[in-house]
This record gives C-alpha cells, structure tokens and sequence, in this order.
C-alpha cells in the first residue's frame, strides 16, 4: 500500500472506475507522490539504467548528431535546445562537454529543460553548473510552456516518449472495450473494462486491419499531442527533433506492453501505486504518422546501434579505452551494453522530425 494507492481508491469510490492513461498519469507525476515527483530513480542503487547512465559516450554521440545539425543550416547564431524530461541532466551535461570545441555553438545555445520533477530540476541543475555551461537554462514543466522565440529549436528526448500514458483497448464479443483500474470486492485495486471513450473508437478506428476476438491495442492520444507540440515548435527555422526509446515501427502494432520496473525487474503495476516505473513500448509507426500529419518530415526508424556507430561511437570508444587504464574493459562493456543487438542497440531506436528540406544528419 501507499499513500497514493489510497488516494487513487478514494478516486474510484467517488467517479468510477479509471483508465489506465490516467492511473499511469498519477502514479508517475502526481505532484506529491508521483513516482519521479519523489525520487531520482536512476542507476544500480535505483530502478533501472538509461542510457546516458551507461556512459558519457552516448551523450556525447547525441552532441555531435545536433552540432551536424546546427552545422548542416548554416550555424545559425542562436538555436534552442530543448530537452523532454532530462533525468539527472547527464546526457545534457555530456552533450555540452562533447561539443565545446564546436566553434560557435555554446555560444548559440539557449537551453530548456522540461521536466514535472522538483527532485530531477535539482539535479539537472547540479549537472549543468558542474558542466561549465554559462548560456541561459530555463525550465518548463509542459513544452506548451515554452516561449517561443525567432531562433531555431531542437528538442530532443531519451525515455521520454514511454514515460507519456496509454490506453489500452481489448475487442472483446461486444465490441471494444477500454481497460481500466477499479475495485475489487474486497477494495484492492484490479483492472476491468469498461466502454471506449468516442475519441478511442475514432482512433481505434481510424487503424486498417479487421480485429480478432481478444486483440489488444496500445492507443496514446496524449503521446499523439505531444508530438503535435513538438512539430509546432520545430515548424519555425529548420527545427527539428529527435527521440530515443524502446518500442516499434511496424503499422496496427498489437499486444500489451504495459510495463512496471522496480529495483531493476518487472513487478506488479497495481501494487504501492507511485513507487515503480511505469511505461510502455513507444509506437513509432503512430508518432511518426502523427508527425506528418502535421506537415513535418519523419526520419528513421534507426536502430540505437546503428545511430551511435554511425555518428562514432566506434571510434570514440577506442579512444577513451585506449587512455583508460584498468577502467578499459567497463568502457568497452558501456559500448557493447549501448550497441550490442541483444542488449540496449536493437530494442531502443531513434526517429527524427523536421520542416528542414535537407533532413537530418545519419538517419
Ligand atoms: C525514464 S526517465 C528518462 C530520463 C533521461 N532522459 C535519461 O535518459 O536518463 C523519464 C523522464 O521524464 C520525466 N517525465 C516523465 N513524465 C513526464 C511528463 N509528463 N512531463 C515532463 N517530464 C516527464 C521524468 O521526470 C524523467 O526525467
């Protein structure tokens, strides 16, 4: 039990039973026990490892990917970098440091963090004041926040996209039904069904293959938004974004990938609501759908793999292993962990988004 788990029952007692975007909305940001609202859940003493945690090679690769960028339109003298939840600041922290011998761009550089959590604002501010960076760094807790400007904006995010809430619809014999969190008899929290929202069924509808009795399917009209707020703020000056996460790109994706991590395994969803991580497979198909919709040019799917070996990371890796001492074999391992096929390099891919005629650099 936790003290969100009892709010949520007294949320059920009082409206009915409810989705699982709007459960997953409370147990991660919910403004006093929402699970990155109460803690910095990163690393081998937290939950889990993202991949700027792995190493400062990734970062570093994601540094060079927007000085091509910048570089490619012309090096305008001012570009936002926008990053969606930022985690400790340690990819931004790397990015700056892979990039301060880019003749011009620090000084380009106007920097946003978006992020819900007054516990990770403190560390990305610790991480960027440690980074030596003296441009201006602002924060946003919604991208619709952002006050924009004349310059060009990149917004870039790794494990963000999965973080946003889902629903998940079942066909069942009386058509599609929505999964949804209520009470058991004995007052415990226990997923049900109740009927798709209009908007759900438009959705739902708008896919082009003839269901089966017991398809599920992951819809996200809150992850479809967000993407409509990146376009529109890359839409000026040759913006562009790019986003890294687990998921896939293949049309009328099925299947539940509904997932909670606590202390590095998967555990129980409905259990201590507020204190596991959940998340879900990005649907890549549909935001790069979403993204077009909205008049922007979608790039990738690219495997993680491939992006970082084709930035460099080869090459930086042998680098840094070459200077490394008895600390060679950890780097060597960070690489193969970001870049093997059958640990983080297949599962995570990245896609890019742009108004740019000239695309974006490696994907
Ligand atoms: C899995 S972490 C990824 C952190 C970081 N990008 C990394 O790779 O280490 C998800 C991040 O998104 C933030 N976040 C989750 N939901 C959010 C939302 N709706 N709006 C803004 N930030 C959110 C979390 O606080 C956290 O910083």
């Amino acid at each position: 039990m936790s003290e969100l788990t009892d709010i949520i029952k007294n949320m059920i007692r009082h409206d009915g039973p409810m989705d699982l975007a709007r459960y997953m909305e409370l147990c991660l940001t919910h403004p006093q026990y929402g699970y990155y609202v109460t803690r910095d859940p990163f690393g081998g003493a937290g939950d889990f490892v993202t991949a700027p945690e792995v190493s400062q090679m990734f970062g570093e690769m994601i540094g060079l990917w927007l000085a091509l960028y910048w570089q490619n339109c012309g090096s305008p003298k001012r570009l936002n970098l926008i990053e969606l939840g930022p985690g400790r600041g340690t990819l931004m922290a790397d990015l700056l440091r892979g990039t301060r011998n880019v003749a011009g761009l620090h000084q380009a550089l106007t920097i946003t963090f978006v992020e819900k959590s007054p516990t990770l604002r403190d560390k990305q501010r610790d991480a960027i004041n440690a980074s030596g960076f003296s441009g201006d760094v602002t924060w946003a807790e919604h991208l619709n926040e952002f006050a924009a400007d004349d310059a060009m904006s990149v917004v870039i995010g790794n494990e963000f996209l999965d973080a946003l809430p889902i629903h998940q619809c079942t066909f069942t014999e009386k058509g599609w039904m929505e999964r949804a969190v209520g009470l058991s008899d004995d007052g415990q929290l226990q997923y049900g069904l109740i009927p798709v929202s209009p908007l759900l069924k438009v959705l739902i509808e708008e896919r082009t293959d003839t269901p089966a009795l017991n398809d599920l399917v992951e819809i996200s009209p809150e992850r479809d938004a967000y993407i409509r707020d990146v376009c529109a703020v890359i839409k000026k000056n040759n913006g562009a974004a790019l986003f890294i996460d687990y998921g896939h790109d293949v049309p009328n994706a099925k299947g539940d990938t509904f997932q909670a991590m606590r202390d590095h395994g998967f555990v129980e969803a409905l259990k201590k609501s507020g204190h596991a991580d959940l998340t879900s497979h990005v649907d890549f198909f549909r935001t790069k759908q979403v993204a077009e919709a909205a008049g922007a040019a979608g790039f990738g799917t690219m495997t993680q793999g491939d992006f970082l070996h084709h930035i460099g990371i080869g090459h930086r890796a042998q680098n840094l292993v070459q200077n490394a001492g008895d600390k060679a074999e950890d780097i060597y391992n960070a690489y193969k962990r970001l870049t093997d096929a059958d640990q983080m390099g297949d599962l995570f891919k990245v896609v890019a988004f742009t108004y740019n005629d000239k695309g974006v650099p490696i994907l």
